[in-house]
C-alpha cells in the first residue's frame, strides 16, 4: 500500500465523500469550460490539503458534513492557485500532463482560475459556513501576496533568507495552515484549539514548500513538473541562497549571471542545478525543513494517542521524505 493509502486509512470513507462533493463542483454548462474541468478531474493531485483537514477534525472530535465542505472548498482553490501559478510560471507541465496555459492558453487559464476560485468561495456561502469563508479567503489573500512578493524579488533578484520564509509561509503555508484551522473549526469554536491546529498547518506548510523547492533540483521523474523551472524563471529558493552564500565571489558571480538571463540554454540551467546539487545548498535545505516539521510534530505531540495522530504523525513526515 501506498504511504498515502496507508496516511488516508481513518479517513478513506470521507476521503471518498469529498470527491464525490469536489466532482458536483467541477461542473459547467460553458462547452470550454466543461472540457477544460474534465481534463483537471482526470488528473488528480495528491488530495493532501482535504486529507489534511479531515484527519485534523477527527484528531480534535466528531467529523461532520462541515469538514466536506471546508475540504472541498480548498482543494478548489488549491487547483485554482495551480492554474494561475502555471502563468504566471510559464509552467508547460503539471501533474505529469501539459498545463492549462501550455495546452490551451494563458487568457484561458486565468479565467478557468477565477472560476474554480470563485466556485470554492460560494461552497462556503452556500452552506452558510462564514467561518469557513473568512479563514479560507485570508489565505487566498495571502496567497496572491506571496506571489507578488516573489515576483517582485525575483525582478531585483536580492533575496535574503528571511524573505524567502516570508514569502512561502504566504503563497504556501496560509493555505495548509486553513486546512487545519477550518479542520480544527468543524468540530470546536475553541480559538486556542483553532490556533494551536493553524500554527501546525503552518509549520506543515513551511516545511511542504521547502521540500516542493528541493524536487525543483533533483531529477526523480516522479513530481508531474520539471526541474530547474524555478533557476529559469528567476525564483531564488532556499537551496540557491544558501549554495550562493557558501560560495566564492567569483562562482557567485558567474551563477548570478545565468540566473539573471531571460532567455537561458539547457546547458546554463543544467549549470546551476549541477552548482546547487554540489554546495551544499540542498542539505542546508534539509535541515532548515527538519526544524519545521519537529515543530509540527511537537504540537502534535500535546494530543493523546488516536488513530488521527498516529495519521497526522506520518502525514507529517511525507510532507518532508516525499518524492512527488
Ligand atoms: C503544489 O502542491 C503547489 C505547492 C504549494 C508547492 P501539491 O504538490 O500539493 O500539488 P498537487 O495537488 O498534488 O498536484
Ligand atoms: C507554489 O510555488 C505555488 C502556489 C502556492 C500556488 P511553486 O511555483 O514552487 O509551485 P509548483 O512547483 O509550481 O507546484
Ligand atoms: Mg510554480
Ligand atoms: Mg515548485
Amino acid at each position: 500500500m501506498s504511504i498515502l493509502a496507508e496516511i488516508k486509512k481513518p479517513v478513506e470513507r470521507e476521503m471518498v465523500e469529498f470527491e464525490v462533493y469536489f466532482n458536483r463542483n467541477m461542473k459547467s454548462n460553458i462547452p470550454l469550460l466543461k472540457i477544460i474541468l474534465n481534463y483537471i478531474l482526470r488528473r488528480k493531485g495528491k488530495q493532501m490539503r482535504p486529507l489534511l483537514v479531515l484527519l485534523t477534525a477527527g484528531l480534535n472530535g466528531k467529523i461532520t458534513e462541515s469538514a466536506y465542505v471546508a475540504a472541498t472548498l480548498i482543494e478548489l482553490l488549491h487547483t485554482a492557485s495551480l492554474v494561475h501559478d502555471d502563468v504566471v510560471d510559464e509552467a508547460e507541465e503539471r501533474r505529469g500532463a501539459l498545463s492549462i496555459n501550455a495546452l490551451w492558453n494563458s487568457k484561458i487559464a486565468v479565467l478557468v482560475g477565477d472560476y474554480m476560485l470563485s466556485k470554492g468561495l460560494l461552497i462556503s456561502v452556500e452552506n452558510s459556513r462564514y467561518d469557513m469563508l473568512e479563514i479560507v479567503s485570508e489565505a487566498v489573500k495571502s496567497m496572491a501576496e506571496g506571489e507578488l512578493l516573489q515576483l517582485q524579488k525575483a525582478r531585483k533578484l536580492n533575496i535574503k533568507e528571511d524573505d524567502y520564509y516570508k514569502i512561502i509561509i504566504s503563497k504556501t503555508a496560509a493555505l495548509i495552515a486553513a486546512c487545519t484551522a477550518t479542520g480544527a473549526r468543524s468540530v470546536t469554536e475553541d480559538p486556542d484549539t483553532i490556533q494551536l491546529m493553524k500554527d501546525f498547518g503552518e509549520n506543515i506548510g513551511i516545511a511542504f514548500q521547502i521540500r516542493d523547492d528541493i524536487l525543483d533540483y533533483e531529477a526523480n521523474g516522479l513530481t508531474g513538473k520539471i526541474i530547474g523551472n524555478d533557476i529559469k524563471e528567476r525564483k531564488i529558493t532556499l537551496p540557491l541562497i544558501h549554495s550562493l552564500e557558501l560560495a566564492s565571489a567569483s562562482r557567485r558571480r558567474e551563477i548570478m549571471s545565468i540566473v539573471k538571463k531571460k532567455k537561458k540554454t539547457k546547458d546554463e540551467i543544467d549549470a546551476a542545478i549541477r552548482f546547487v546539487n554540489t554546495s551544499g545548498g540542498l542539505e542546508y535545505a534539509e535541515i532548515r525543513m527538519n526544524g519545521f516539521r519537529d515543530k509540527a510534530l511537537a504540537i502534535l505531540d500535546t494530543y493523546p494517542d488516536s488513530e488521527y495522530k498516529n495519521s497526522l504523525k506520518k502525514f507529517v513526515s511525507f510532507t518532508t521524505s516525499r518524492n512527488i
